[in-house]
């Protein structure tokens, strides 16, 4: 990984936030002491130099993009590597930046295995219309995060060698500009994977906090309420929620304040561990995923990395609603009635859908307490998201055409896609109870009335909420992703706050 990565490990104490075994340098000349060259070529490319034309030809290599052939004891002109990794680009010159990024991520896996450990990478054949810079920076990008490692708890790490990977560059300088803000996005996404992958004995509310600690040192203002402050402001439904487990939950704000405009919010749901409560979830694979149901917290405080070490020129509040849904003599019931912040109160039909109820106590705060110009929520929320849309898209729910014309869009820029579902007042009778003011769940218990839910702490501030259920975890390494916690939102969040005005 890049260089600075090691300050970040550093101020995240207890956990090396690795994200990969690359060291990323811009050249201005090819490096001669690489000992691999990793040549980027178009399919009509391979015929312009006799040597890649014979071997592709006798390997049936037809540089599509992604595909790559080794080129082990290459002659002339190659004779100073050990081995030409040739890799296809396909249409080099509509790459998109996603696209340029899989490239990266596809070399670190044809690498995997390889004695490689000094690489040159040469794309000057190749002149994408995104430019040379964006594309060495957001191909690094895919190096980073392919390359991510979570192997704290294996007593033999696995034999990762350190490789160093040239960039060559024909301006390094705006190469490195664009690589140091690709790295703090890469080092943010690292972060919320190292949160979702950390167990739940590992990360509770109070563990969590300490991790959003290390982000004073890089300018923030963090914040925290204990369940006294909560308690004193009357945030009733995060305290019930959390009012079975030993460990109590917190209200925890980030601020970046990298500009005086009017902030946005991004609030997340962090359920360090979602037993279900009483409503126990009783299917095992349904349990086990439960440790990634502070997922949407995660993403919010890896945005709040991001922003703070590329310190952006953009005032942002981040809120993440921690608590433990657990089983205990003093955890909350069905049937009971507890009171929000807002002094709604709600009846308790399900203590699974608790999700909602930690949001309700942080949407109504945040709103109160910081006027925000927008507020985005991100929580892995629903089932029913789930089975209505799938792991690939997040759900997005918002009456404000405004903000669903950004998310949707930032969401393309950068492959973390999002797809619209309804938030409708029309089931506003599907919330109504007999004796509070709301119950935690609609009739149907769908998606949609979760955000409906949701909405109803909202006053007056454009508000979007995202459904991340399906999207924190990844069953196997592919694309940009590695098995375990893929750390989605990190990088829609980040591309909203940019380049929302
Ligand atoms: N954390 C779950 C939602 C979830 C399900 C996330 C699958 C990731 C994968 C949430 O707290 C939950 O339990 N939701 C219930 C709500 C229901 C009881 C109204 C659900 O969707 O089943
Ligand atoms: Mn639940
Ligand atoms: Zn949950």
């Amino acid at each position: 990984m890049f260089r600075v990565t090691a300050v970040a490990t550093l101020l995240l104490a207890s956990f090396s936030s690795q994200a990969g075994q690359f060291t990323i340098k811009t050249t201005n000349t090819i490096s001669d002491t690489a000992d691999t060259l990793l040549l980027l070529v178009s399919p009509e490319q391979l015929t312009s130099n006799p040597q890649i034309a014979a071997i592709s030809k006798q390997e049936n290599f037809t540089a599509t993009h992604g595909n790559t052939l080794t080129w082990l004891a290459p002659g002339t002109p190659y004779s100073q590597y050990q081995r030409v990794l040739l890799m296809g680009t396909g249409e080099a010159e509509k790459l998109t930046a996603y696209q340029a990024s899989l490239l990266g991520a596809a070399s670190v896996r044809s690498l995997e295995g390889s004695a490689a450990s000094n690489i040159q990478l040469d794309a000057s054949l190749i002149s994408p219309a995104i430019g040379q810079a964006e594309f060495l920076a957001q191909f690094s990008h895919g190096v980073n995060l392919s390359s991510y490692t979570f192997d704290r708890y294996l007593s033999e790490k696995k034999a990762a060698p350190q490789r160093n990977l040239y960039l060559l560059s024909s301006d390094q300088s705006a190469a490195d500009t664009r690589l140091a803000q690709l790295n703090a996005l890469s080092e943010g996404v690292a972060l919320a994977r190292d949160l979702i992958n950390e167990p739940a004995s590992g990360i509770y509310p109070e563990t969590f906090v300490k991790q959003a600690l290390a982000l004073r040192k890089l300018g923030a203002k963090v914040t925290v309420l204990d369940e006294k402050a909560l308690e004193k402001a009357g945030m009733g439904a995060i305290l019930a929620v959390g009012r079975g487990s030993a460990r109590p939950p917190r209200m925890l704000l980030v601020h970046w304040e990298g500009s005086k405009q009017q902030p946005v919010a991004l609030v997340g749901k962090g359920i360090t561990f979602d037993t279900g409560g009483y409503n126990l979830k009783t299917q095992a694979d349904s349990i086990l995923r439960m440790t990634s149901d502070m997922a949407g917290a995660a993403a919010v405080l890896g945005t709040m990395h991001t922003l703070a070490r590329q310190k952006a020129p953009v005032n942002v509040i981040g809120v993440m609603a921690l608590a433990e849904n657990m089983i205990s003599d003093r955890a909350y019931l069905p049937g009971d009635v507890i009171k929000a912040g807002n002094g709604k109160t709600i009846e308790i039909i399900n203590t699974d859908a608790e999700g909602r109820l930690v949001l309700a106590d942080a949407l109504w705060h945040v709103e109160t307490n910081y006027k925000p110009r927008a507020i985005v929520d991100i929580a892995t929320l629903t089932g029913s998201k789930v089975t209505a849309v799938g792991n690939y898209y997040a759900g997005l729910f918002s009456n404000d055409e405004q903000l669903v014309a950004q998310l949707t869009k930032a969401g393309e820029a950068v492959h973390e896609r999002v797809w619209r579902l309804p938030l409708s007042d029309d089931m506003l009778p599907e919330l109504k109870s007999m004796k509070a003011d709301l119950r935690n769940t609609g009739r149907s218990t769908g998606a949609s009335t979760a955000a409906l839910f949701l909405n109803q702490f909202v006053s007056e501030t454009p508000f979007a909420h995202l459904d991340i259920a399906g999207n924190a975890l990844s069953d196997s390494s592919k694309g940009l992703h590695t098995e375990g916690g893929t750390g989605f939102g990190v990088r829609l969040l980040t591309e909203w706050v940019l380049t929302a005005e």
